[in-house]
């Protein structure tokens, strides 16, 4: 069972065929960082432009790659949602397109399934002895730029959600660190960097929220805030700090970064977020792994690309026995194979896409057909 799976619901144009669920034969990805850089965050219609150019030679790429072609295919798979619509609705379209004319099955994946099932895939010439899945019950953390979600993952579609952020999720609240810090877009990456090798300046304040799974981050970013201010200087006048870029292809207003005395600790501050972050994260996953008994834990999503998160949650969770799961870098940030990968569960479940197919912008987890959803009672 070869599927190709399609992913364009942000701002990366992706395709990769994977095999049985498991099996990577290709995943390409085509960055559009570049591209939104001087905006400061993603711009969505330059993102649907940029995916309406990229994603033909980024098909035709995985398929060559893969080595496969249109007989080898069984099945085509795409994003459906949540995502930015207009970016959504280029791989809806190819994806549907290419199953009419090749006459395949039409899989609808919910990205957010796609970030846990990254955790299934091995090499393509892996001996699957090697590599065994991970078993259940199995907590999942996804954090990515829109989510982060404490999820028991008690059997194949079936989802207890036990917490999930209340304002800003962990990737947002590292992509407006980096912005407070005056670092580049995306801020992930931007912190860890220039946290590198720093200590932290301070102790940022942690949101426990007592023994909920629910995580909050909009405190932490207004101490950054405040730990910052004393190194900021005036701002320019306006009209003049933003640049209008010029032209109707281009009616967006670049991002100026904000300015600082050259004496700011960025370091030690990128240091103290990350930690603060990081801290609750780990802390929070291993009090739901000895709770609820679980059998493996699961990393997924754009932030469990984080290196001091990857160290920290495997020390914390050594000692309890538990294996933990964390996709390959590439495969942590937004990618097809991990499309692919769910897309094999939906086929399974049987809940193939008609012609009527469409985005579905903000797809919440209770709206994807034929799994089960558990809202944890909450204190
Ligand atoms: O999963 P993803 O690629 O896209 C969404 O589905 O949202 O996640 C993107 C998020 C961004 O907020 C980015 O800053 C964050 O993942 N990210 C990281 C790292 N790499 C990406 N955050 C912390 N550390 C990283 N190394
Ligand atoms: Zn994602």
């Amino acid at each position: 069972m070869n599927i190709l799976a399609i992913e364009t619901s942000c701002d990366e144009t992706a395709a990769a065929v994977v095999r049985g669920g498991r099996w990577v034969l290709s995943n390409v990805v085509a960055s559009q960082i570049a591209l939104h850089e001087s905006y400061g965050g993603i711009v969505p219609e330059l993102a649907s432009r940029q995916h309406v150019t990229a994603i033909v030679p980024v098909l035709r790429e995985a398929l060559a790659t893969a080595g496969v072609g249109r007989d080898d295919i069984d099945a085509i798979a795409v994003t459906e949602g949540p995502g930015l619509a207009g970016s959504l609705l280029v791989g809806i379209n190819v994806a549907k397109t290419l199953a009419f004319a090749w006459k395949k099955p039409l899989i609808p994946v919910n990205h957010l399934e796609g970030h846990i099932y990254a955790n299934w895939l091995i090499p393509a010439d892996a001996d699957p002895g090697s590599y065994p899945p991970p078993s259940f019950p199995a907590v999942c953390l996804i954090v990515s730029g829109g989510h982060t979600d404490l999820l028991l993952v008690h059997r194949h579609g079936v989802y207890e959600i036990l917490g999930r952020t209340l304002d800003d999720a962990a990737g947002e609240a590292f992509d407006k660190g980096a912005r407070i810090l005056g670092l580049g877009y995306p801020g992930g990456p931007a912190i860890q960097r220039a946290a590198e090798g720093r200590r932290p300046l301070e102790q940022l304040p942690r949101a426990w929220l007592g023994d909920r799974y629910d995580f909050s981050f909009s405190g932490v970013k207004t101490a950054l805030l405040r730990a910052a201010e004393p190194y900021r200087k005036q701002a320019p006048p306006p009209g003049r700090g933003a640049k209008q870029a010029r032209g109707n292809d281009e009616p967006f207003v670049r991002h100026e970064p904000p300015a600082y005395s050259p004496n700011m600790p960025v370091g030690e501050l990128a240091a103290a977020y990350q930690d603060a972050i990081v801290d609750v994260l780990v802390e929070k996953t291993a009090n739901a792994t000895q709770q609820e008994r679980a059998q493996s834990v699961m990393l997924s999503g754009g932030v469990s690309a984080n290196a001091l998160l990857r160290r920290r949650m495997e020390a914390r969770l050594r000692p309890l026995g538990v294996p933990l799961f964390i996709p390959e870098l590439q495969y942590c940030t937004d990618n097809a194979a991990m499309i692919a990968g769910a897309a094999y569960q939906v086929l399974r479940r049987g809940a193939l896409a008609g012609w009527e197919l469409d985005v579905r912008a903000q797809l919440p987890w209770a709206a994807i057909p034929g799994i089960k959803i558990i809202e944890r009672a909450r204190g």
